[in-house]
């Protein structure tokens, strides 16, 4: 796999003049997860949790509040949030199609329901759809092994899956 390099230390972050983390988040940290630390770096992923909960997503803004409201350097903010595949850090669409590419689904043909997708969403794996409806994902094992290929379709999960199903999934969700 090729490193790929950033601008980060140049990276201009996007403003609002409110803040992502109020006042109440952060009491609420202060009142349930500081407490249960050594250190301020422990209520770090509990902070991210609540700011996706709450946005959808997590802006570098908020990476940076959180940085200043727990006295961790942001570059560790970053780094945590971006390691785990469950954050996100750009803005999602309205729906999520995830699917999955591990072994057994890899095994059962997942690049064909990723095709599918790629194909009637007009979008490559990472992207959303223009009109902000359609995020498309792969991630790892989905826990569902045996019903391989399986993909989550927001919150739901479709196993045994036929191009054809993923096909439906995605009217279904469009209808609602
Ligand atoms: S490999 Fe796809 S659910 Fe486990």
């Amino acid at each position: 796999m090729a490193w790929i390099t950033k601008p980060s230390g140049t990276m201009a972050v996007e403003q609002r003049s409110e803040p992502y983390l109020t006042e109440d988040m952060k009491n609420s940290i202060r009142e349930t997860y500081l407490p249960r630390y050594e250190t301020s770096k422990g209520a770090l992923l509990p902070t991210l949790h609540k700011l996706q909960h709450t946005y959808g997503w997590i802006p570098r803004q908020a990476l940076m509040e959180a940085a200043d409201f727990l006295d961790l350097k942001p570059a560790d903010v970053i780094d945590t949030a971006s390691f785990y595949e469950e954050f996100w850090l750009k803005p999602k669409g309205e729906h999520v199609i995830a699917v999955c590419r591990s072994i057994a689904c890899e095994f059962c043909d997942h690049k064909a329901i990723t095709d599918r997708c790629r194909e009637k969403l007009g979008i490559e794996v990472g992207e959303t759809t223009d009109d902000g409806k359609f995020t498309l994902v792969e991630l790892e094992c989905l826990g569902a092994c045996g019903g391989a290929p399986v993909a989550l379709v927001d919150e739901k999960l479709h196993e045994n899956l036929s191009p054809d199903e993923i096909d439906r999934a995605i009217d279904e969700a469009r209808s609602h």
